[in-house]
């Protein structure tokens, strides 16, 4: 017999106090992972368990385990926060083991995908003729944007790529600037090769030169793919968009957009210049767990030319009907099954509406202008970017940003990470959750220049 209610009453208990002390608690995690693992059940046991004691099992292995990413403090990755709505949508979404795969097995999961999806296009602003596949992260978002190209520039050359492969197909040259190792990555699974890319060289803060581009676009013959990128991971740098797409019409080129988190300015009239001429593109890539908070996971494949989405993702099967005047979420993603992510999207949006989604989107970009005035006004530490959007990045002189990281960490008072950028090791500083406050920003800030001062004078 299951027992719903004992194990998801001590899940929720679980949730509830991990969040009410989300806040208060280190940034960081207080294990790492091989000792995760010496908590768990290594063996594969031969017998089972009671529900509720699995979970109690879990709680007790978890324990530190978790970096609070939502607790306002964590500046390391491109993460982000939660709403009370989303994770509530989204605990919905597994306890009515909701596939929005097909229509017919899921009428009300497939009508909230399709919604999810029109509110993006309307908050980002994009052609709303555009179709939406809901998938796991930006990386899918950009798979299934190579894949549209691929489709589209072959069509156009008579060669049916969904038939025939690549294999012998015209070839189409591709250009990026510094595209995000997960472009690379879906440009690979597409069947293109990451080494064979035009690389365009590039502005001081990482965006593509619109005179370098039109220089390697004019040398090119056949089909073109531009990747162009809507933040740059280290500094948030914008291409050029305008320039981008009035070229690549001149080229007859696709222009695929990883906006992964730099998308997001569209939704807010304060930031939406430096998106300018975004919605010229061909296909785009967004995260919903980014900027936008949702629980992971969740972002959304955005494709101008449906016929070329559906034509690359669909399938077809007699079990598999079609339901007159329904949409079919499978044909826009790569996947059959897969959980019900719109809805938590849906939430999230429902619970913020089209100001809150700008207000949370403008309180970003304002701390991490705070987070480099603070920084900076400190003797040594220098910013190296234009903070422009949610991004900034840092040097220190005597110091080693791995060793300023680290030390910030370990006291538990803010979550940054180093990383490379202009040939020098940097701080790096994302500021991607809504709940992070001033008074978060000022403590972090204080973290840092303690850490700071404190290896510099041991260098010195
Ligand atoms: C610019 C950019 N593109 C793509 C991705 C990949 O996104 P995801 O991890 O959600 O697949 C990221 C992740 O940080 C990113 O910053």
């Amino acid at each position: 017999m299951n027992d719903y209610k004992a194990a998801l009453n001590l899940a929720h208990q679980e949730s509830l106090r991990f969040l009410e002390e989300l806040r208060d608690s280190p940034a960081d995690a207080e294990i790492d992972q091989a000792t995760a693992r010496s908590r768990l059940v290594t063996d594969l046991p031969d017998t089972g368990l009671p529900d509720e004691d699995v979970i109690a099992e879990l709680i007790a292995a978890a324990k530190g385990g978790i970096p609070r990413q939502a607790g306002g403090r964590f500046f390391g990755f491109v993460m982000g926060g939660i709403h009370p709505a989303g994770v509530a949508a989204d605990w919905l979404s597994s306890a009515w083991d909701d596939a929005p795969g097909t229509p017919l097995a899921a009428p009300f999961g497939c009508a909230v995908d399709r919604l999810a999806g029109e509110w993006a296009l309307d908050l980002m602003d994009l052609p709303r003729e555009a179709s939406v596949g809901i998938v796991t992260g930006a990386t899918m978002g950009n798979f299934v944007g190579a894949c549209a190209a691929r489709h589209a520039l072959l069509r156009r050359e008579g060669w049916d790529v969904e038939a025939q492969g690549l294999f012998g197909a015209p070839e189409i040259h591709v250009v990026t600037g510094d595209a995000h190792p997960t472009m690379l990555l879906a440009l690979r699974m597409a069947g293109f090769g990451a080494a064979r890319r035009h690389i365009v060289p590039l502005t001081e803060d990482g965006a593509i030169r619109a005179d370098a581009l039109a220089e390697i676009l004019a040398g090119l013959e056949g089909p073109i793919l531009i990747c162009a990128q809507a933040g740059h991971i280290n500094t948030s740098a914008f291409d050029p968009f305008p320039e981008i797409c009035a070229l690549a019409k001149e080229h007859g080129a696709w222009v695929h957009i990883d906006g992964a988190f730099g998308l997001w300015a569209q939704a807010s009239p304060a930031l939406r210049h430096l998106t300018n001429g975004v919605e010229l593109a061909d296909s785009w890539s967004v995260d919903a767990h980014k900027l936008l908070n949702t629980p992971y996971d969740g972002a959304f494949a955005i494709v101008r030319d449906r016929d070329a989405h559906a034509g690359t993702m669909s399938l077809a099967a007699s079990y598999l009907p079609q339901q007159e005047g329904a949409r079919d979420p499978s044909h826009f993603v790569p996947e059959l099954s897969r959980r019900a992510r719109g809805t938590a999207i849906y939430a999230t949006i429902r619970k913020l509406g089209r100001h809150g989604v700008a207000d949370a989107i403008e309180k970003l970009c304002a701390n991490t202008k705070l987070m480099a005035e603070l920084l900076t006004a400190e003797d040594g530490i220098t910013c190296l970017n234009d903070v422009v959007f949610n991004q900034a990045v840092f040097s220190f002189e005597g110091a080693s940003p791995d060793d300023v990281a680290l030390a910030v960490r370990q006291s538990g008072e803010a979550w940054v990470q180093a990383a490379d950028w202009q040939g020098q090791r940097i701080m790096r500083c994302s500021v991607a959750d809504h709940s992070t406050t001033k008074g978060d920003v000022e403590r972090a800030a204080s973290a840092i220049i303690n850490a700071y001062r404190e290896l510099a004078r041991k260098d010195s």
